[in-house]
């Protein structure tokens, strides 16, 4: 199996548009902002995605995040954000990364492949301590989370908190 996980660009092709257009637009507090967009609509989303990834163009309260695609044999299957940092707002709920497969490639093991993948990343940028939440009965991506060596801190209001020390 060929692995591969690379940051969106400014501008992407078909395959990359038509998994993001698979992808729900809000699922279980995974946002999906480029659903429903047009093709060329999502290039221009593509270009803020990666200016927000050097600090710019951020909408108020938002920290600096990198899009990064998994690709399994040359297709895109699945997608994560990467928080360079917490704010208040993230340490409640969104944590350091948020991840997706797309529906129809899932329970494939893709999930936990793309978390190992964005860790390295994360540990690239200094971050030795990720933060992951998790609503309480989204029991995949529980799994996929203590797979990666997530240690459950608490449960508050339906919400879990999961720490990863990145080796
Ligand atoms: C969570 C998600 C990324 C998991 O991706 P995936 O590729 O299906 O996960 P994997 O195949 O790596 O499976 C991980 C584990 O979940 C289990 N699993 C997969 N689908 C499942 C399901 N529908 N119900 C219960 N367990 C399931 C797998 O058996 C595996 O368990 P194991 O560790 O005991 O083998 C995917 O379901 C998804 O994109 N969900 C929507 C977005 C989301 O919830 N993101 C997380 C927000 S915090």
């Amino acid at each position: 199996m060929k692995i591969l996980l690379r940051p969106l660009k400014e501008r992407e092709d078909k395959a990359v548009y038509e998994m993001f257009q698979e992808m729900p637009a809000n699922e279980n507090g995974l946002n999906n902002p480029a659903s429903g967009l047009s093709f060329e609509e999502f290039q221009d989303f593509c270009k803020i995605k990666v200016a927000n990834s050097r600090g710019e163009c951020l909408r108020e309260g938002y920290v600096p995040d990198t899009c990064y695609l998994l690709y399994i044999d040359d297709v895109p299957v699945g997608r994560a954000n990467l928080r360079h940092f917490l704010c208040e707002a993230l340490l409640k709920r969104g944590g350091h990364i948020g991840y997706g497969i797309r529906p129809s490639c899932r329970a494939h093991g893709y999930g936990k492949i793309l978390l190992a993948e964005v860790l390295k990343k994360a540990k690239e940028k200094g971050i030795d301590r990720v933060l992951i939440t998790i609503e309480e009965h989204n029991q995949p991506s529980r799994k996929v989370c203590e797979g990666n060596g997530g240690v459950l801190e608490k449960i508050s209001d339906g919400e879990c908190y999961y720490w990863i020390d990145v080796l």
